[in-house]
């Protein structure tokens, strides 16, 4: 199919190897740019510029291999408005099964005092560089750079130029991000409809996207009547990147109603082309990116949590798999609900019944209040940690543990024992020693420590800290566990945890020494 031939197919132009790579930081290496050249074929891009020949020895032998060795995508350098420039591009492009020489001059009144060039000067460059690619290759493509800030006559005038010279793609770019949806329209508009022989060519749109309006003027100039969107995986590019790939192509389908125009874009391989991109250049993508960002398909608060259970369609426009996700997830955090909760435990794997989904929920939140996000993992250490509650005899209540610096630590705390409130205040080897101390302090027992161990859950500082503690008193063994983003407390719950199932097995085993009969008056 030809580029003309169907009025409502979008080319997909990209130039994350070219526009992305010129970015500050983003340079890759000679077989990165082949690895990405090959996802974007086999995504379906219509054409890749792949480079700039002449900026370099290595830019020139990755875009002649990247020519060489494309399937399906028309493969295009680019080239300044001279000759040396054209013929170098020539030389790489030259094998591909479909190539494209991409030549360009700066015309705004700003740039065109860079060469110091007159406006018929300009004209007169912009003819001979377009008529020596069209002698060498059949597809051109010219653009005037700054576009969008170059006088509307004289637009108009290099337009017709280069479309008499040969040129079959006309390429509009907002170089620096200046234009606005309906100005960007109007301009594609105007310039079909005003410059001879534009009914000819096809127009393309080269927005960047420093007022963060790139996607929108890129679907504005296609409304316009632009046939080839120019974009990058990500929006990589200079300064504030170019138009993103993964939002023209989706903002397309997903929104056919009111832009029915398509791509041959397969977009179940979006995911995988940012993540690489996004590797291989260091430039990270936000989380909150549209389509490719951590967040785009994540929902916290319970009314969405909610609501996305009894139907997805309720809070996505799109489906995840759609983009190359297995799904949406549901991260849990403190907006998150009950139906939530419930359904995290299912797909672990945890079935609870309903007071112990209450029992989970209340120490849920309570962690979630302490954590950004809580893990599948910190949701089992709180299943497990929190076994049996309603049958503990001890608990704490509050605790407070000061740390010593050159001295000994010194924890006091407050418990319940069998519905009495008992304090007691302990000095320690470490704020953990001094807990359990004080913890012995208020129920005296001569249970000995057999395992003591501390794990991290979930990553980074904010990680529930699992700890387990094995006691031994009188032939009877007993663990406990316990799980927070304080170890300390973790270790005390633990501990606590702990000394109640030895209760219960001395209750268990028969008459013996009864916690409940020992005397806390004393205990301070
Ligand atoms: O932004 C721009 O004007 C460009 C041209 C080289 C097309 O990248
Ligand atoms: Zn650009």
């Amino acid at each position: 199919m030809t580029q003309a031939s169907n009025k409502d197919r979008v080319w997909i132009f990209d130039t994350t190897l070219r526009d992305g790579e010129q970015s500050p930081g983003a340079t890759m290496t000679h077989d990165e740019k082949l690895e990405i050249a090959s996802l974007l074929d086999e995504m379906g891009v219509d054409i890749i510029e792949a480079g700039f020949p002449i900026a370099s020895e290595g830019d020139f032998k990755a875009v002649s291999e990247i020519a060489q060795n494309s399937k399906n995508s028309m493969i295009c350098g680019l080239a300044r408005a001279n000759f040396a420039d054209i013929d170098r591009c020539w030389e790489a492009v030259r094998h591909a099964a479909q190539p494209r020489i991409h030549t360009f001059i700066g015309t705004s009144p700003l740039h065109r005092a860079i060469p110091n060039l007159t406006q018929d000067e300009m004209a007169e460059k912009i003819h001979e560089t377009v008529s020596h690619a069209r002698n060498l290759c059949d597809n051109v493509q010219w653009s005037p750079m700054d576009a969008t800030r170059t006088e509307w006559d004289y637009l108009a005038r290099v337009v017709e130029i280069a479309i008499k010279a040969g040129a079959s793609t006309i390429n509009i770019p907002d170089t620096v991000g200046y234009t606005a949806p309906i100005e960007s329209a109007d301009l594609i508009r105007r310039l079909i409809a005003e410059v001879p022989g534009a009914d000819e060519v096809i127009f393309a749109t080269h927005c960047h996207n420093d007022l963060g309006m790139a996607t929108a003027n890129s679907l504005a100039a296609v409304a316009g009547g632009a046939r080839q969107i120019e974009c990058t995986i990500n929006g990589l590019g200079e300064r504030a990147g170019n138009t993103a790939l993964e939002e023209v192509v989706m903002a397309m389908k997903v929104r056919g109603d009111i832009m029915p125009y398509y791509t041959e874009i397969d977009t179940t391989k979006v995911m995988n082309i940012s993540r690489r991109v996004a590797t291989v250049s260091g430039f990270a993508v936000q989380f909150n990116k549209a389509i490719v960002g951590k967040n785009a398909f994540a929902h916290e608060s319970g009314i969405h949590q909610d609501g996305m259970l009894k139907n997805p369609e309720n809070f996505e426009i799109m489906r995840p798999e759609d983009v190359g996700l297995a799904g949406s997830s549901l991260p849990l955090g403190k907006h998150s609900g009950r139906a939530a909760l419930r359904d995290k435990l299912g797909q672990l794997g945890m079935e609870v019944g309903d007071n112990q989904l209450k029992d989970i929920f209340v120490r849920f939140k309570e962690l979630a209040d302490r954590k950004k996000e809580v893990y599948d993992d910190d949701i089992v250490a709180l299943v497990r940690a929190g076994e049996d509650p309603e049958n503990d005899r001890l608990q704490i209540v509050s605790m407070k543990v000061v740390c010593g610096t050159g001295g000994p630590a010194e924890a006091t705390i407050e418990m319940d024992v069998d519905g009495k409130e008992v304090i007691a205040t302990e000095q320690g080897d470490g704020p953990v020693d001094a807990s359990f101390k004080a913890i012995r302090k208020i129920h005296p027992n001569t249970a000995r420590l057999q395992l003591y161990q501390v794990n991290a859950v979930t990553e980074g500082t904010d990680a529930q800290a699992t700890v387990s503690v094995r006691l031994e008193e009188d032939g009877v063994i007993a663990t406990g566990q316990s799980a927070n983003t304080d170890t300390v407390v973790a270790s005390a719950k633990a501990y606590v945890h702990a000394l109640n199932r030895l209760l219960i097995r001395r209750e268990k085993s028969g008459p013996g020494v009864d916690a409940r009969e020992i005397s806390y008056k004393d205990v301070t």
